[in-house]
């Protein structure tokens, strides 16, 4: 895939370089600067473990720099930097401008798309490169080369929403997060972070939004449990993420939540009670139906699954026997 595509890299390459320069030579670099020191809190040198960029207001800034021949603005095109323009095929603009520029990096550390941020409350807040043949955007997570490369003892990975929460963590010494990229986690994931890693903690805004993403990576994460690997979930308080949260109190008080996130049978079974609409005997027997239903996800030769069970037959006093029978009934009737 890739080889097939070694002139498209190259181009990405040289679009997240015309970027970082941008950022420190362009006349007006001081509104980028100002905006990600003064605004973000963040260094000049984590600004730099990160690549990021600025994309000057204009509509031919990278097409005029990196697309000099037809050849290259095919594959800009390709890779999304540039729209066609509607009434003139052929025709090119920028697709970033007057952002900050967030390169994304595939595992092994190469460009493969860019993420731009407006500098106020323009829409969209993000703007992201579209799909391409080297980006899919469900498959990549936001700051996993950089935390292998600055993360001495990788032996777990953090979870976010967003591109300043993975850097802001870095800075604050926290180089093990990484974020999905608008997407809700997925099972390839935490696939993917299971070869890494031993412990995965998701971790989401304090708002409905991240609540509903945590249920989402829940379910993600059932099929594709391992014994010996272990998925934790961190709720922020409201109105909070990462970054706003460790600027605030800093790395101790963060790591101390990340020590005291939630584990996945203690989110799964306040999942069930929470799904509960009935009272009395209906509701327990509606309760342990709902926990069942995602615990028969998990795989059944795992430990795991057995202990969740055991688990559900104390809380429900249900035998854990009856308890799969009962589901796997109730399951064939809708299949
Ligand atoms: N996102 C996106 N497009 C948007 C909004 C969000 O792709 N219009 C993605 C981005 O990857 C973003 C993540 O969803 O980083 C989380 O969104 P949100 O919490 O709204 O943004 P923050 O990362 O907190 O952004 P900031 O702190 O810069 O406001
Ligand atoms: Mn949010
Ligand atoms: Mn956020
Ligand atoms: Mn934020
Ligand atoms: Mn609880």
């Amino acid at each position: 895939r890739y080889e097939q595509n070694a002139e498209l890299l190259k181009r990405l390459s040289e679009s997240s370089q015309f970027y970082q320069q941008q950022l420190t030579q362009h006349p007006d670099k001081k509104k980028a600067t100002d905006y990600l020191s003064k605004d973000r809190g963040l260094s000049g040198q984590i600004a730099k473990v990160f690549g990021l960029g600025y994309a000057p207001p204009g509509w031919d800034n990278l097409f005029k720099k990196v697309g000099t021949r037809a050849e290259s603005q095919e594959q800009l095109f390709l890779g999304g930097m540039l729209i066609e323009k509607k009434d003139q095929p052929g025709h090119y603009y920028d697709r970033f401008r007057d952002r900050i520029i967030f390169p994304i990096r595939d595992s092994r550390g190469r460009v493969i798309a860019f993420g731009g941020r407006a500098f106020g409350d323009e829409k969209p807040k993000y703007l992201n490169s579209p799909e391409t043949p080297v980006f899919q955007k469900s498959q990549e997570l936001y700051g996993l080369f950089e935390a292998k490369q600055n993360t001495p003892v990788l032996d777990q990975i953090i979870v976010v929403e967003g591109y300043m929460d993975v850097i802001v963590l870095a800075q604050h010494g926290i180089t093990n997060a990484v974020a999905t990229l608008g997407t809700s986690v997925n099972s390839q994931h935490i696939r993917k972070l299971f070869k890494l890693v031993s412990k995965v903690v998701l971790c989401f805004d304090g708002d409905k939004a991240g609540r509903a993403a945590a249920i989402r990576g829940l379910e993600a994460s059932l099929p594709v449990m391992q014994d010996e690997k272990q998925v934790r979930f961190l709720f922020l308080p409201e109105g909070e993420d990462p970054d706003s949260l460790v600027r605030k109190e800093g790395k101790e008080a963060f790591n101390h939540r990340l020590e005291d996130a939630s584990s996945l049978s203690h989110v799964l079974f306040d999942h069930a009670r929470n799904q509960v609409t009935l009272g009395d005997e209906e509701g327990e027997a509606q309760f342990a139906r709902n926990a069942m239903e995602m615990i028969r996800d998990i795989p059944k030769e795992l430990t795991f699954r057995s202990v969740l069970i055991r688990q559900l037959s104390d809380q429900s006093g249900i035998d854990s026997e009856t308890l799969s029978n009962t589901v796997f009934k109730a399951r064939r009737q809708y299949t």
